[in-house]
């Protein structure tokens, strides 16, 4: 494992895939205080302050159970839940909500080389970041800080390293029949009216009706159903 921290830097992500294929191991992670262009899913920005923790992962060789979408989420749900004892639920595909707000996202690059998959995991979780101007009215932003009344005291490289060695310790324990039915219980989304883009790009509204094989949301709106596989939805 090969661990880099930076006080500060335009986002983990993008380092991660400037300098990967320079470190011969096959564990990378880059982590930094504060991220001037942090981005997010869907090219949005991801707010990236002080006190949050911002971290990739990079993984050479190691390959993430199917639906790696899901199951990245949910190894962080079960991290978060166990160390501040409170549930977390999850929004297709991969954000970390308690209750109403959002306390964490992940972006998921996967680039092949040859035979090899490398997976660029990238993690933000609001642990004591502020969000008093915030505009994000669909996902409202919250830190683990507000929702405890009291600052999370952390250190990035060993908080890191600690998911990083859950995500790679629990591969063992999964596969996607247990991904997809423990992601579901906690998928805040099912059952619920939401709007989504199809697989052609088109907007529909329906009940969110269960995860399908692929990890995609399968969507239901009284007349027949529809995978949904882009990142864009939302819980009316
Ligand atoms: C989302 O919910 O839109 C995904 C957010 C992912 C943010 C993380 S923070 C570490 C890594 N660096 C980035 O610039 N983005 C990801």
């Amino acid at each position: 494992m090969y661990l880099i921290y930076c006080d500060t830097l335009d986002s983990v992500q993008l380092l991660a895939k400037r300098i990967y294929n320079k470190i011969t191991q096959d564990i990378i992670i880059i982590t930094a205080d504060i991220q001037v262009s942090g981005i997010g899913r869907n090219n949005r920005k991801w707010l990236s302050g002080k006190g949050g923790l911002y971290f990739t992962i990079v993984l050479k060789k190691i390959d993430i159970p199917h639906p790696a979408q899901l199951y990245i989420p949910l190894i962080i749900s079960e991290y978060i839940t166990n160390k501040f004892n409170f549930n977390c639920g999850l929004k297709w595909p991969n954000d970390i909500f308690v209750k109403k707000n959002k306390i964490g996202g992940i972006l998921i690059d996967c680039k092949i080389n040859g035979t090899e998959k490398i997976w660029f995991i990238g993690i933000g979780i609001n642990y004591n970041n502020k969000f008093d101007n915030c505009l994000d009215d669909e996902n409202y932003p919250q830190s683990i800080a507000d929702i405890t009344d009291k600052e999370i005291i952390f250190s990035p490289i060993i908080e890191s390293r600690l998911i990083t060695e859950k995500i790679i310790n629990c591969i063992q324990y999964y596969n996607s029949l247990s991904i997809i039915s423990e992601y579901s219980k906690k998928c805040i989304c099912l059952n619920k009216k939401i709007v989504a883009i199809d697989s052609q790009g088109k907007t529909i509204s329906g009940i969110a009706d269960r995860i399908g094989d692929y990890g995609e949301l399968i969507l239901n709106n009284g007349q027949k159903l529809y995978s949904v596989t882009k990142l864009w939805m939302t819980i009316l």
